[in-house]
């Protein structure tokens, strides 16, 4: 049986909240650990769904996984015996295809289902194959998997990859590669986000040569063996975000802890410019307001350091309350715009043309049923219902707890009226995730 998040919109977010480790740093820093027989530990992992999927998959390929905290694991890989990520789990997690530059670096051979599409997009990873390729794998498609095998001596070749288009995972998993290849390799067009640059971190503790990371072209000279790591994860920057919206949103006062501003650059910026206060009360910690209500802006997704995709939806219920007319341009994902209907169907006025949405604010949202079609809409949707007058019930809150770490209840926190609900006249509410994924 599903669960569904209720909400009661109208109340003004106060207090204190504290950001969680970033997803999208855990899981490839997760996948490094599949380098070495050493024991990697990793430290402020969210403890949300996708980190659950990454830790069966290493468990599947052989490797042990200690969790001495909740937010801790320990992590060995020196009994790999498969070189496997089967389709049951590249379709719910796309993330699970970053075993396979680690598994091909240090075996000499992988195969990885290869993703379909997804709710945001046809997201193929041919710009990861290409970049094997030119470390000297041999890449084939076979059943719907891909099959990856390194030259005959079993080790990969450094080499110059130049990227077509910004991959974040393409970088990672690149980097991931190059690090146990013979010689050096560099990265053109690479990305620059603050997750390439925390695994970068990581690889250089293990003993990795990786400079560059957090500009466009990264150099990895590659060495026979790694070692094991402590690392510290890295604030997520998304979850950062959506707890600003959420208080320029309620027109509420939040304090939010533990989060790196610096990474969050271009989303101060431009909510700074739409009329959100926010303040840097010390290096890890920011303080959001917005007394004097919101004004329209346009926006457009780029790569890092600009505005990240990963918060257009969020935005996008940040100009349904704001003053004026904006228009809303998605460069990175194709299909990115599924929260739209949703919105419109609590009365926001919304125009999909394409990758562009045209937003006229504000409206006066109501609650209504809605229904999550992947992570950060339905953390667009949580923002709406906030603000909504009356009863949202969001179904399909699975795809939230893919990347949110108890929303709800840093949210209750804060003083909003939201629960988890379970649409079931008998069962009790289960205590942990369920245990179905289905992005
Ligand atoms: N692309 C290709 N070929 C490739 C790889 C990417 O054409 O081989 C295209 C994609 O289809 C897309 C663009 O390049 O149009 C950028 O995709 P990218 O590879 O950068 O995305 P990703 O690595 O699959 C990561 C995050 C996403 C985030 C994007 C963009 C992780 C695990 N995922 O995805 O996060 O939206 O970068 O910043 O890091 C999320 O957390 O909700 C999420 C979707």
């Amino acid at each position: 049986m599903g669960e569904k998040f209720r909400i009661s919109g109208g109340q003004a977010l106060k207090g204190r909240v504290e950001i969680s480790g970033a997803k999208n740093s855990a899981l490839p820093c997760m996948a490094a650990a599949l380098l070495t027989p050493e024991t990697i530990t990793l430290h402020n992992l969210p403890y949300v769904r996708d980190i659950i999927t990454q830790r069966r998959l290493l468990e599947d390929l052989g490797a042990t996984v200690l969790t001495p905290e909740l937010r801790t694991h320990k992590i060995n890989a020196s009994n790999v015996e498969l070189f496997e990520a089967p389709y049951e789990l590249v379709k719910t997690m796309r993330a699970s295809v970053l075993a396979l530059g680690p598994l091909l670096a240090r075996f000499g051979k992988a195969k990885v289902s290869l993703p379909g599409g997804c709710a945001i997009g046809t997201r193929p990873i041919d710009l990861h194959l290409a970049g094997f390729e030119r470390l000297g794998a041999e890449v084939r498609l076979e059943a719907g998997n891909v099959v990856a095998r390194a030259p005959r001596d079993g080790r990969l070749r450094g080499s110059e990859v130049h990227f077509s288009k910004v991959t974040v995972t393409g970088t990672e998993n690149l980097m991931l590669a190059a690090t146990l290849a013979k010689g050096r390799t560099t990265l053109y067009n690479a990305a620059w986000e603050p997750e390439v640059v925390d695994l970068a971190d990581l690889l250089n503790k293990m003993g990795a040569r990786v400079i560059g990371a957090g500009t466009s072209t990264i150099e990895i000279q590659g060495d026979e063996e790694l070692g094991g790591a402590q690392h510290t994860i890295i604030p997520d920057r998304v979850e950062t975000s959506t707890f600003i919206a959420a208080a320029a949103l309620t027109r509420g006062e939040l304090e939010i802890k533990d989060c790196m501003p610096g990474h969050v650059a271009a989303v101060i910026k431009k909510l700074r410019e739409i009329g959100v206060e926010i303040n840097e009360l010390n290096p890890t910690s920011l303080q959001v307001s917005c007394p004097d209500g919101l004004k329209a802006s346009d926006m457009i997704t780029e790569p890092y350091p600009g505005f990240p995709t990963d918060m257009q939806a969020q935005y996008m219920v940040l100009m349904t309350q704001a003053k004026g007319h904006s228009v809303i341009n998605e460069t990175i994902f194709e299909n990115r715009f599924m929260h739209a209907s949703e919105l419109q169907r609590m009365g926001a006025r919304i125009q999909i043309d394409g990758r562009t949405a045209r937003v006229n604010g504000p409206t006066s949202l109501t609650g209504a049923p809605v229904l999550a079609s992947d992570l950060r809409a339905s953390a667009s949707l949580v923002l709406a219902g906030l603000v909504a007058q009356g009863q949202t019930l969001i179904d399909r809150v699975y795809h939230i707890d893919r990347g949110y770490e108890r929303i709800e209840a840093k949210l209750q926190e804060l003083g909003a009226d939201i629960e988890r609900i379970r649409e079931s006249v008998t069962g009790p509410l289960p205590q942990s995730f369920p245990d179905i994924v289905t992005a």
